[in-house]
């Protein structure tokens, strides 16, 4: 059953979890998934990635920046998510047309109407079914993914904790302008309290869809 499932939040917000613990469970109830993530996803996409979130592209303008996020979006777009939702599957994709939004625009205070523009150009107009955000306090966050991985460390963390806090304002923003799309979760929750959440709204989802086909 194509269903098109994103994931937003804050650094450190525990994402890559919840798409694993989804994953496996949709897995198991014998869906067929295709798990793929932002910026990335696809040989060009992990290419325009390396230039994105090298650190030592301090130079990089604010504009560009938000071009290459959308650059990597469009080939996604065309080469993993549209493919996978016509073949039937379940899509969950870390990060998408949001994260630029919350970022670019919220966290580097570029004009959202050209960015949104923009966006609905990348994506050809695909919107998510349902967009779970993860949210967590910023500076409890950046800790998480401190703690993680140093290689894991990019460019856009190295920004200012202000920029990462109009980040997490912009998503609550975005959230709260479209309800009915977004599934709000406080990711300080353990791990198993926050997939139950996201497993009951996405069962309920998936029993309304099979519903109208
Ligand atoms: P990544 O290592 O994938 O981080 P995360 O696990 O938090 O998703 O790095 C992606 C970084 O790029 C992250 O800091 C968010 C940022 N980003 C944007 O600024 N704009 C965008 O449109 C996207 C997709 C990501």
């Amino acid at each position: 059953m194509s269903l098109f499932i994103t994931f937003e939040g804050p650094e450190g917000s525990g994402k890559t979890t919840q798409i694993r613990l989804l994953a496996e469970l949709l897995d198991a109830e014998g869906l067929a998934v295709t798990t793929t993530r932002e910026p990335g996803g696809t040989r060009i996409g992990n290419a325009v990635r390396a230039l994105l979130l090298d650190p030592a592209h301090t130079e990089m303008s604010p504009r560009s920046e938000s071009l290459l996020f959308q650059a990597a979006r469009a080939q996604l777009v065309d080469e993993v998510i549209r493919p996978a939702l016509a073949a039937g599957n379940v899509v969950l994709c870390d990060r998408y047309a949001d994260s630029t939004l919350a970022y670019q625009g919220y966290g580097h205070g570029q004009e959202l109407a050209p960015l949104r523009q923009l966006g609905a150009y990348a994506t050809g107009g695909l919107l998510p079914d349902l967009t779970v955000y993860l949210d967590i306090d910023v500076q409890a966050g950046l800790e998480r993914k401190r703690a993680g991985a140093a290689e894991e460390w990019n460019r856009m963390e190295n920004k200012a904790l202000a920029f990462h806090e109009r980040v997490r304002e912009g998503y609550h923003r975005l959230a709260a302008d479209e309800p009915a799309r977004w599934l709000v979760v406080d990711a300080v929750q353990p791990v198993a309290a926050i997939h139950a959440a996201v497993a009951a709204r996405v069962g309920a989802l998936l029993r309304a869809t099979a519903g109208k086909q």
